[in-house]
């Protein structure tokens, strides 16, 4: 008998039925409706059993993605006390400390809410940072999709490339990328200003960017500022062609087209977050940290 149940929620159905499929498990959908007000209206297409597996990713629109995924991990706990959920994008995850004076953890509020939905374990995908998955008091486990990612570029036959991060946080992530490649890395000095959100490079000139394919690595692009900053110095080092590789592709606004004009030959991100850039499949990794 299969172990588990895999229920996909509207954000994440074919990531979902892709991992019931790794699982050879049942697969059940559910149906959205939105009210006029905005409200959601979730349906269970059948009855879930045994172990279930929820997949909602927590991507715009945000809230209302967070209260369907809270609403299927609440109904699922009526059916059993092994619900697992999988987020495999959490929204929220950037607001896991106080920068500012004031400001509100609202992270902190999320990993409540996914406990007293019925939670007995959160499953994530590239969290922004590690702090974020302390907030939780239920289980919680960080999948990487760079491994997958690092398999795509393995096909392209790049000339002499080197990975990038656009800042310094993202070393240890552009390091592990690189590692698999079997090539070098760097990491940029981004800055990016607490109240306005501005995003500038503070490197100065780099060597060994001239003439080489750079692949730039981050976690998540969302407005595009930070692979722009950093398209536009690589390309002032007399770079080769770019790539921008990420885990989720939020792309909000025109942010493809400015990467795009930036000077970026391709986006490649995961399925996390389903859009046209999404190539990389992450459900083999969710599936092995579910087995
Ligand atoms: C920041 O620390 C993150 O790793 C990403 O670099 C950032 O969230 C991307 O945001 P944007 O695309 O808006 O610059």
């Amino acid at each position: 008998m299969a172990r588990f149940t895999v229920l996909g929620g509207t954000s994440s159905e074919q990531l979902a039925r892709k991992i019931a499929s790794k699982l050879k498990s049942r697969y059940i959908g559910s149906e959205l409706r939105t009210f006029p007000d905005g409200e959601s209206k979730l349906t269970l297409k059948e009855k879930p059993s045994g172990n279930i597996v929820i997949v909602h990713s927590v991507y715009p629109p945000i809230d209302s993605n967070l209260i369907r995924a809270l609403a299927l991990v609440s109904q699922a706990r009526k059916y059993s006390s092994k619900v697992y959920a999988v987020v495999p994008y959490m929204g929220y995850a950037r607001q896991d400390r106080e920068f500012l004076p004031g400001e509100i953890i609202t992270m902190s509020l999320v990993a409540k809410l996914f406990k007293t939905a019925g939670a007995a374990k959160i499953i994530v995908v590239d969290i922004h940072s590690i702090l974020a998955l302390k907030h939780f008091t239920i289980p919680a486990k960080n999948v990487t999709a760079i491994s997958e990612l690092a398999k795509y570029f393995k096909k392209l036959h790049l000339k002499d490339p080197l990975v990038v991060s656009p800042d310094m946080g993202g070393i240890v992530r552009a390091r592990s990328f690189a590692k698999l490649l079997g090539i070098d890395n760097i990491a940029l000095d981004k800055h990016r200003d607490r109240r306005t959100g501005k995003v500038s490079i503070k490197s100065k000139n780099h060597h060994r960017v001239k003439g080489r394919d750079v692949i730039l690595v981050d976690d998540m692009i969302s407005t595009g500022g930070s692979i722009v900053k950093a398209a536009q110095f690589l390309r002032k080092q007399k770079c080769g062609r770019i790539y921008a590789s990420c885990t989720h592709a939020l792309l909000i606004g025109d942010a493809e087209k400015r990467i795009r004009q930036a000077g970026v030959t391709k986006i490649i991100s995961t399925n996390t977050i389903p859009g046209k850039t999404g190539i990389v499949d992450v459900s083999p990794v969710i599936s092995k940290a579910l087995a």
